[in-house]
């Protein structure tokens, strides 16, 4: 320490340069608490002096109450009562750590061990340099440190330490750690991961954490922080190719048009030429704004807003780049998934993908196969389960500017939401655009829907009748069919049961099974209602989700969703083809309303209460809402 200087101010100015000097290192810790982590974690911020003394009086006081080491400090205190804080309903359970030494700044992300450690870990994973990987040495390497271990590698980690911790609790034997030392190199070759360095310490009585202590000899290493303190990290030089992924279009007045965003990559200067993706229009930057002022030149790292030399279309969610280095744009992609949540991922089912400032629309189809962590293998899958890791196909509905994730970590990697109740669900990094796409085109059809419509005398559109096996659907769909045809309409009726004997027949009643039969028939569903056809949809159709997307095929008013209510006690006691019974027996397993869920609509166009209407005036009813909707007139005439 030096005496401070008379003047504080200077004092303090000085101070602040050599923190501004320093370099910073990010990593994450890997492992669960029994491996030691919040111990070690706690001893790192303790011996570099960043403990607050209000926590550090707490810290002693708590030890001596139910502290697991007598009266010394029990450091996974000082982790895990500030965990506390945060275990209050936030989706990402990650906390970050400051501390600095004389050499370095670090960001430690500390990521709980519990089961949805895949969120969690992912998330601190992807901004970090480094991962610190706790190994019990009594238990030696795991699934979980494999797990962990492929993770890090998968997220782009390319330097890894292998701590061997409770050195202590084995004697501190050097043919132990080597022992160790050896499974894991075995196995991490397997990765590719640039450097792995392995310390074997204890965390709890501080051998080779800060200092190295004397009861490891054998080991001529550094220690943990002496290793964190200089392993080389390369740092952005904006080399990489410029990429702005526009975030928003700050418009405060008519004479203003600003991109704001984060530079995620490269660097960019006033006067040079710039493209957007998706649309590949062209610009120059005419000024790069910040809230201290212009700048001639923004690099990696920095928030700025940009402003373009030419009136150009740029919304949120593009991508800003240099006219020399565009980005590529596609619309299907390889990706891989790490799964996050306790309901399984669906093929076939869509979901939101963030990308980049963007939200889109990904269906999964489909999945390729999913990695076994032990052994790195692909087995075959056609889910993913909580924490699973698997590659799949990925379609977006509509094309992006993206970069394999190996090759950017922020325009390659993207989360995954319900579209329902917005969960995070999972995570992805895109590896590259599948050709297909590419030489896939829509063909320009000359006779549109509207004069198939209009030769008809009527508009096409879908009425998707939903609701439990038994509850009436085929039955009222039958008798609306007859009146309308009676009527001299057009129409088609798509009824689960026989579409499940062609389309279909290599469909069961899985929930991902339902996914795609439902994805099926609402795609036949809108080409029936483009060739102009009335098109009854019969189905159980069990989950919001699906029905939504088959809304969203249809234009708007195009889609009556007609919900055929009937009380589960009253479908099971009509039972017209003896299904209930069997399910009740067991004889037959995913049957809805029994063992496999029922999503009844919430706003449904047409609400249906089979207990209180006969099939005929169900019919009568939808016919009667369908003809005040417009639909069995044509269409009035364009322009
Ligand atoms: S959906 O859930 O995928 O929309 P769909 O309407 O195609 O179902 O098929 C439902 C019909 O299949 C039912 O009316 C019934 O006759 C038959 N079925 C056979 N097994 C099941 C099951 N496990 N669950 C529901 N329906 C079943």
């Amino acid at each position: 320490m030096t005496t401070p200087a008379a003047d504080p101010a200077a004092n303090l100015a000085r101070y602040l340069e050599a923190q501004s000097q320093k370099t910073l290192l990010r990593f994450i810790t890997c492992g669960s608490v029994d491996d030691g982590k919040s111990t070690l974690i706690g001893r790192l911020l303790y011996e570099s002096s960043v403990v607050l003394e209000d926590q550090l009086a707490a810290l002693a006081t708590d030890s001596r109450k139910v502290g697991s080491r007598g009266a010394e400090l029990d450091f996974a205190l000082l982790v895990d009562g500030l965990a506390a804080e945060r275990e209050q309903g936030i989706t990402i359970d990650v906390a970050y750590r400051y501390f600095a030494t004389a050499r370095r700044k670090f960001i430690v992300a500390d990521t709980p061990g519990h089961e949805q450690y895949t969120r969690n870990m992912a998330t601190g994973a992807s901004t970090a340099e480094l991962a610190v990987i706790l190994v019990d040495a009594r238990k030696g390497v795991l699934t979980q440190t494999r797990r962990h271990s492929y993770l890090c590698a998968l997220l782009g980690i390319k330097r890894i330490v292998l701590a061997i911790n409770k050195m202590d609790l084995v004697g501190y034997q050097q043919e132990r750690a080597r022992a160790i030392e050896d499974e894991y190199r075995e196995f991490a070759a397997l990765l590719g991961v640039g450097e792995i360095r392995v310390i074997p310490l204890s965390a709890a009585l501080g051998d080779n954490v800060v200092a190295a202590g004397g009861n490891m000899p054998w080991y001529q290493g550094p220690t943990l922080l002496g290793h964190l303190e200089s392993v080389d990290i390369a740092v952005d030089d904006g080399a990489a190719p410029f990429r702005f992924p526009v975030q928003w279009v700050n418009r405060p007045n008519s004479d203003f048009r600003g991109f704001a965003g984060l530079v995620a990559s490269g660097r960019i200067a006033t006067g040079q030429a710039v493209r957007i993706a998706p649309s590949g229009r062209e610009s120059t930057i005419e000024r790069i704004v910040t809230a201290t002022g212009d700048l001639r030149e923004a690099v990696a790292g920095q928030s700025v807003t940009l402003t373009l030399a030419s009136d150009v279309d740029v919304s949120r969610g593009d991508i800003i780049t240099t006219r020399e280095a565009p980005l590529e744009c596609a619309d299907q992609f390889e990706a891989t998934l790490i799964w996050m949540h306790e309901e399984p991922m669906l093929q076939g089912r869509q979901y939101l993908l963030k990308l980049g400032a963007q939200t889109l629309l990904a269906t999964v189809m489909p999945l390729k196969y999913r990695v076994n962590v032990d052994t790195l293998e692909h087995e075959a899958a056609e889910r993913l389960e909580l924490n699973d890791i698997g590659v799949c196909e990925l379609q977006f509905d509509r094309v992006t500017g993206f970069e394999p994730y190996t090759a950017n970590r922020a325009l390659g990697g993207f989360i995954l939401m319900d579209r329902l109740t917005n969960d995070t669900v999972g995570a992805g990094l895109l590896h590259f655009a599948l050709r297909r796409s590419q030489n896939i085109h829509w063909q320009a059809l000359e006779i549109d829907r509207r004069v198939r419509a209009a030769q008809k005398g009527q508009r096409g559109c879908v009425l998707w009748l939903t609701g439990l096996s038994g509850a009436g659907k085929s039955t009222i769909a039958n008798l609306i069919d007859k009146r309308l045809v009676a009527l001299g309409r057009h129409t088609y009726l798509l009824d689960g049961d026989n579409v499940r004997h062609g389309l279909n027949k290599d469909l069961g009643f899985t929930p991902q099974d339902r996914v795609e039969n439902i994805r099926r028939v609402a795609e036949v569903a809108r080409l029936m209602a483009e060739a102009g056809l009335i098109t009854l949809v019969s189905f159980i159709s069990p989950f919001r989700s699906e029905r939504r997307m088959a809304r969203e095929l249809m234009g708007e008013g195009e889609f009556f969703e007609v919900h055929v209510d009937a009380p589960l006690a009253a479908a099971e006691a009509r039972d017209p083809k003896g299904l209930y019974k069997k399910a009740r027996r067991g004889e037959l397993s995913n049957f809805t309303g029994i063992d496999s869920p029922y999503e009844a609509p919430e706003h449904p166009e047409i609400h249906i209460d089979t207990t209180a209407l006969t099939p005929e005036q169900a019919a009568e009813r939808i016919v009667e809402h369908i003809a005040r909707a417009g639909v069995l007139a044509p269409a009035p005439r364009a322009g």
